[in-house]
């Protein structure tokens, strides 16, 4: 939600500001702006409604805009619709002070009215606009006083950056519940929203912990914290490869993403399993506490939440332990049955998303040990967790996620076996053989790939319908619910994931004569239960694309030869059930892609969607 970037140097700000907000658009594409000091030009300040390609054409890719000092800001709109007045940065009545921000004032509208009541006049409809004119109103000369006032008075999250025309040589950056960053350059400072963004020119960074307010000079960065004594922070060494953030010749993000899935598995399962067993260095949980657990929670949003759907199956079954999967923003409002003998699994990709952050406080609020299992290093949720499982995906740029999901499921693998092993319900051979399919989920998601131009061409037959169901039942019916969400994120095709066994109760009377089921049947347990609904639907005029094992697709090839039960046949390598989620996605996961290319979506920034959900 909003990315923001800010730099200090010797060089031209704008093209560097512009390159970064590049990397930071999934945080927000509704608008973007710059606002660059300059001797002569003062504070230039120049915004636009659109993508950064609008604003980049206004600014002549940086080269009409001189200074080196500037902020940046790319817009994921809250307050106020997307247009060129309510873009950031905003600035103060009289254009000393700008600011960029990600987050929301929440007490902004009594903020407003005491400002509007002191006479200062508003132009925008944004609760950021607040800021600059409140710092405008406490200042006396020091713009960090003034921040510091400010910040005692504003309500809500926050990560901002700050210049005053007064003190050009420097840069102010304060964080609450939105994530920013310090990049340390030679001959010049950064701060941003994240790492991608000035990844080019440092890999020395500093995260900032809310309550942080950071002053950034050329040659010096001084933290402070709330009552403005400074403090000193450790930094941190980004190794992520530069090519990991850019597209690297594919056509677009998600694409390469999904391609990336084997790499992202491996690095995340390999490194944990040392002579046959789950090892999980960053993980302090104990027999005697897993033992006397009474329950375990996890807590996501979106995908995250599919793959804590997966999860339930898969660690009731072979742990033994009952799963509440919640919603994060149902979670912190419901009251939860939760105290010191729940583990509450808090599952984010981007570590920062609003509502799981909060559910995981409110956990912790309540007595039960928290465990993160998280993507970016240094975010809110892997700091805050009482312990963390990082999933070792690289950076992921595409809105909708792919490679992070599927390292999210296999962490979840790994903790099962974990919790199993420790709670002694899993039974050594089927231990090791999960053990050993998950090392061989790499090379068979490969193999899936392999076959992408089966699903391109599924796609192509499929692309104009209105409306998609995925049915399956325990675990496919999981995964489906990813499939649907894929589905309709990236392609706006309005799609369902239905239990299969559900859906005569009331929704099949939505399926006509077209509609497209998506018959997910590799769970073998209940395959046959399954192609039962397949013949319900089929009967009442459905076209049917099955999705199953390598093995029942000989099985159900043959039934197709008499009765065509199904329409079409994709199928995926062979594995334990409780792993078979790690490769079904995969399909689902290219027919979304193709069927948005066909559509001639925005596949990697899908209207009004923002990767970090930094709002409630
Ligand atoms: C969908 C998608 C979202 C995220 C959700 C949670 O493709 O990416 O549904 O899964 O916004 O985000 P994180 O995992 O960062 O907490």
């Amino acid at each position: 939600m909003c990315g923001i970037i800010g730099y200090i140097g010797e060089e031209e700000a704008a093209p560097i500001l512009l390159d970064g907000l590049s990397k930071l658009e999934y945080r927000g594409y509704d608008s973007a702006g710059v606002a660059v000091y300059s001797k002569d030009q003062g504070l230039n300040v120049v915004k636009a409604k659109g993508r950064l390609e609008v604003l980049s054409r206004l600014v002549d890719g940086g080269k009409s805009v001189h200074g080196t000092v500037g902020l940046g800001h790319t817009r994921w709109a809250t307050h106020g619709q997307p247009s060129d007045i309510n873009s950031h940065p905003h600035v103060s009545h009289s254009g000393k002070i700008a600011v960029v921000h990600n987050g929301i004032i929440e007490n902004y509208v009594k903020l407003k009215q005491f400002l509007i009541s002191k006479g200062v006049a508003f132009v925008s409809e944004t609760d950021t606009e607040v800021v600059a004119q409140m710092l405008e109103y406490y200042y006396e000369g020091d713009i960090l006083a003034s921040v510091a006032k400010v910040l005692a008075r504003i309500e809500g999250s926050y990560a901002f950056g700050i210049i005053c025309s007064d003190c050009p040589n420097q840069l102010i950056a304060a964080r609450k519940d939105s994530p920013l960053i310090l990049g340390f350059g030679k001959d010049c400072n950064f701060l941003a929203s994240d790492v991608t963004a000035i990844l080019k020119h440092t890999r020395d960074v500093c995260y900032l912990a809310d309550g942080d307010i950071a002053v950034l000079k050329q040659d010096q960065v001084t933290i402070y914290n709330v009552d403005l004594e400074p403090i000193e922070k450790p930094h941190s060494h980004v190794d992520w490869e530069i090519s990991a953030a850019e597209k690297g010749g594919y056509e677009h993000f998600m694409f390469k993403e999904i391609m990336e899935q084997p790499k992202a598995v491996r690095d995340t399962v390999s490194p944990r399993i040392r002579d046959g067993k789950v090892v999980l260095d960053s993980v302090n949980l104990t027999a005697d506490y897993v033992q006397n657990l009474k329950r375990l929670y996890i807590v996501a949003c979106g995908s995250s939440y599919h793959v804590g759907i997966v999860a339930k199956y898969t660690i009731e079954r072979l742990v033994r332990l009952p799963v509440e999967v919640a919603l994060a923003s149902e979670f912190r409002y419901c009251n939860p049955l939760v105290d010191e003998n729940t583990l509450v699994v808090v599952v984010s990709q981007s570590g920062e998303t609003a509502d799981t952050r909060d559910a995981m406080r409110e956990a912790k609020r309540l007595g039960a040990r928290t465990l993160a299992v998280v993507n970016v290093v240094g975010s809110t949720i892997a700091k805050e967790a009482d312990d963390v499982i990082y999933t070792w995906a690289g950076p992921e740029i595409a809105v909708a996620t792919t490679k992070a999901y599927s390292a999210q499921l296999a962490v979840m693998d790994l903790l099962t076996l974990y919790l199993g092993d420790l709670k002694g319900t899993l039974p050594a051979p089927e231990y090791d053989a999960i053990l050993g399919g998950l090392q061989k989920l790499p090379e068979q998601i490969e193999e899936i790939l392999s076959r992408k131009e089966d699903i391109q061409y599924y796609a192509s037959l499929y692309f104009n319908n209105q409306s998609v169901f995925f049915i399956g039942r325990n675990l496919d019916y999981a995964i489906g619910l990813e499939g649907s969400l894929k589905l309709k994120e990236i392609s706006y095709v309005h799609s369902e994931a239905y239990a299969a066994g559900e859906l005569k109760h009331g929704t099949i009377s939505l399926i006509e004569n077209g509609t497209l089921v998506v018959a997910l049947a590799t769970y073998g347990t209940l395959f046959d239960k399954l192609m039962s609904n397949v013949v319900e639907v089929k009967t009442r005029g459905a076209s049917v694309l099955a999705l199953t094992t390598d093995s029942r697709r000989v099985q159900l090839e043959k039934e197709t030869a008499n009765i065509r039960p199904v329409d079409h046949i994709i199928s995926i390598p062979d594995a334990h059930e409780i792993l078979l989620p790690s490769l079904a996605v995969v399909p689902l996961q290219l027919f979304s892609y193709y069927v948005a290319l066909l559509r001639g979506c925005d596949i990697d920034k899908p209207r009004n969607l923002a990767k970090s959900v930094t709002v409630e």
